[in-house]
């Protein structure tokens, strides 16, 4: 059987190992634009509309999963998108490894994955050295968006954020009706919306000092 040969989705999609080892988001981009992250883009609706609504602001998806990656890359693509990238990998190379310090003006975290066995709670993906990994990208000032339908995640999230004074607890955007099936912030939303779940939302900033003891945690972090 003939092998199906892989599209070129360049520059949509890249993994870790295309875009080598420092972002530099205005070669990268092409503009000089604020740059909004999209962590576990998944199928992209939040990061296709964000694009098209925000040509003003770039958005890149990180994605584990290279199939949802290339699938959401594919959509920029036919749209000829400029201000939307996806990079295939784990978040947590990109945000420890590839991208500048203070450079990014808001993160978004939705439903990320909720590993709901108890001994699996340890992969979850926030947690103290995620968190220090976005103190580090976020400008001050920035934005962490985070959503998810499963209580305990967010109670979680909400133990840990109180743990890390460098984020300061927002009003999230209220929830509202959908106008059409599409209407919705993200695949997962429109998936749990519809099964009639609840949909916990957070949102914090980023303030402008990052205690000591943080700040020298996150150096490390990064050497
Ligand atoms: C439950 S889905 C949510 C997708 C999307 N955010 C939404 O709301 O529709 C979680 C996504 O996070 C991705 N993911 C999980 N761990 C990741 C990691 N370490 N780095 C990047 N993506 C990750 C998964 O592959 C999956 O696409």
């Amino acid at each position: 059987m003939r092998a199906v040969p892989i599209k070129p989705l360049k520059p949509w999609f890249q993994t870790i190992d295309d875009t080598g080892l420092a972002l530099n988001w205005c070669e990268f981009f092409g503009n000089t634009q604020p740059v909004e992250l999209d962590i576990g883009c998944g199928r992209g609706l939040f990061l296709f509309n964000a694009a098209v609504t925000t040509p003003g602001t770039n958005f890149l998806g990180l994605e584990i999963d290279y199939r949802e990656g290339r699938r959401t890359a594919t959509r920029l693509m036919k749209r000829d998108l400029k201000n939307a990238r996806v990079i295939g990998g784990d978040c947590r190379t990109v945000l420890s490894k590839l991208i500048a310090p203070e450079s990014v003006a808001a993160v978004h975290v939705y439903f990320p994955d909720p590993w709901w066995k108890k001994r699996h709670h340890k992969r979850r993906l926030f947690n103290d050295e995620f968190l220090l990994m976005l103190t580090r990208i976020l400008q001050p000032g920035g934005l962490l968006h985070h959503w998810t339908d499963v209580a305990d995640y967010f109670e979680m999230v909400l133990a840990l954020m109180e743990r890390h004074p460098q984020f300061a607890r927002c009003a999230p955007p209220p929830e509202r009706e959908a106008d059409n099936d599409m209407d919705y912030h993200t695949s997962f939303e429109r998936k749990k919306r519809k099964l009639g779940l609840p949909v916990y939302r957070g949102l914090w900033q980023r303030t402008a000092q990052v205690p000591d003891a943080q700040a020298s945690a996150q150096q490390t972090s990064v050497d």
